[in-house]
């Protein structure tokens, strides 16, 4: 049986098919679905017809290597926030003009490592520009401003605005131009990142005219790069409406032809979604172990700790919760529980008073939604294994893309 508060047929699965899934790679288990993640990456790819806008994947979100390959395969670039994102991009076959590196308060020896390899480095501040200038004089740069636009679900991922610690206040323009004259270094790019998941068109685009607005007085940029923070509607079941991406490309591709036209040098453009490219591709399985009331309250204990999905202990992040019985009991009256994980604090909530049908020992549990900042911010907190993640193929197959954690890689660093 299958019970879903989200209305219309279950994208991912019939009734049977998470429990053939973890039978055979375990629970808790990230499922994938090729074709949605093909149309996430398409729908950005096409958001605009301005012809020289790239889509750099934010791979944060979800660095799967397998995923990373199919989101090159449909045309899109790659960010990197560290070495080790550069590695796993360059290990999925991105090469170094692919990819660009967002940097924030790094050490030399990682922003050599981006040098090294011939990637754009965006700086966050002027004493890492002075840092880029004194490891690559006369090179190419790229600068992160903060525009003052900030916008996102939490307070946690607002990262432009005045009290963020991310990019460079453009009042310090000035001391800008002379670290970059006594360097040699050329501005190739600005980029921002108003912060992640909105649901409007109006911030994004208000950060955008105020990232081009100071562009203007720049006359060597290559590129310019708008950030990430597309949103997809978490609380489905509660109608939340899609972000109106049609809406949001048509006014930005007005914006950007404007831009050309006025500023007399040929230019690219950039956006770098992360979550929506992977968010909605992913249903997380896990197994129901225990129910139990508590002084009136009533738990549903299952095997999804925040060490394998983090979002709703940081930010109090909502997902959509299905429920799929094996067994012939049918499924009872709604009423609310609070579904938790298997680690030892009290926070480890996945979801709060929601609204199920009673669940048993044996049923599984699919949270919605969870592929992106699911697994790449999973751990082995407690230590417990991180699960596999498996991709459902676009010809039907199951293909495992990551296998599921051990014991021994427990002890694999002593
Ligand atoms: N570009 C930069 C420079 C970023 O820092 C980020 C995300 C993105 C792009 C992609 O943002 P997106 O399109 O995914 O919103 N863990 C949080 C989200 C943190 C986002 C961090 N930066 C969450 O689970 O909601």
């Amino acid at each position: 049986h299958l019970w879903s508060p989200v209305t219309g047929k279950n994208r991912f699965f019939d009734a049977a098919e998470p429990f053939e899934l973890i039978s055979e790679f375990g629970s808790p288990l990230y499922v994938y679905n090729e074709s949605i993640f093909r149309a996430r990456c398409r729908e950005m790819r096409n958001l605009v017809s301005y012809p020289r806008f790239f889509v750099n994947y934010s791979v944060k979100a979800n660095s799967n290597l397998t995923l990373l390959r199919i989101a090159r395969e449909e045309g899109l670039l790659a960010d990197a926030m560290s070495p080790g994102e550069i590695f796993v991009e360059e290990a999925a076959g991105y090469t170094s003009d692919e990819i660009l590196y967002i940097s924030n308060n790094v050490s030399e020896a990682e922003m050599r490592y981006a040098i090294d390899r011939g990637i754009m480095v965006s700086v966050d501040s002027l004493s890492q520009l002075e840092m880029f200038g004194r490891l690559c004089p006369g090179g190419k740069v790229c600068v992160r401003v903060n525009t003052g636009v900030g916008a996102g679900h939490h307070a946690k991922v607002i990262t432009g605005g005045k009290k963020t610690k991310f990019a460079v206040d453009p009042s310090l323009f000035d001391d800008m131009r002379e670290i970059l004259r006594s360097h040699r270094l050329s501005l190739a790019g600005l980029n921002q990142h108003i912060g992640s998941l909105f649901m409007e068109p109006g911030k994004y685009l208000e950060g955008v005219s105020a990232l081009l607005a100071l562009a203007h007085t720049f006359e060597d940029l290559e590129f310019i790069d708008f950030g990430g923070g597309f949103g997809i509607p978490y609380e489905k079941a509660a109608g939340q409406p899609r972000l109106d991406l049609a809406d949001l490309g048509s006014k930005l591709d007005a914006i950007l032809h404007d831009f050309a036209r006025t500023y007399g040098k040929s230019i690219a453009f950039k956006v770098e979604p992360g979550r929506y490219i992977a968010a909605e591709s992913c249903v997380l399985l896990g197994t129901v172990h225990a129910v139990k009331e508590n002084y009136g309250h009533r738990y549903v204990g299952t095997d999804v700790g925040f060490n394998v999905l983090a979002r709703p202990m940081i930010y109090d992040s909502h997902h959509d919760i299905e429920l799929y019985r094996a067994s012939d009991t049918p499924f009872s009256d709604l009423y609310p529980v609070t579904v938790v994980g298997n680690i030892c604090e009290s926070g480890d909530i996945l979801a709060k008073d929601r609204v199920l049908p009673q669940a048993q020992e044996g049923d599984i549990i699919g949270i919605l939604d969870a592929g992106a900042y699911g697994y790449s911010m999973s751990s082995n907190y407690n230590n417990r294994l991180r699960p596999a993640e498996v991709l459902l193929r676009e010809d039907g197959t199951v293909k495992l893309i990551r296998r599921r954690d051990t014991l021994d890689d427990l002890l694999r660093n002593f």
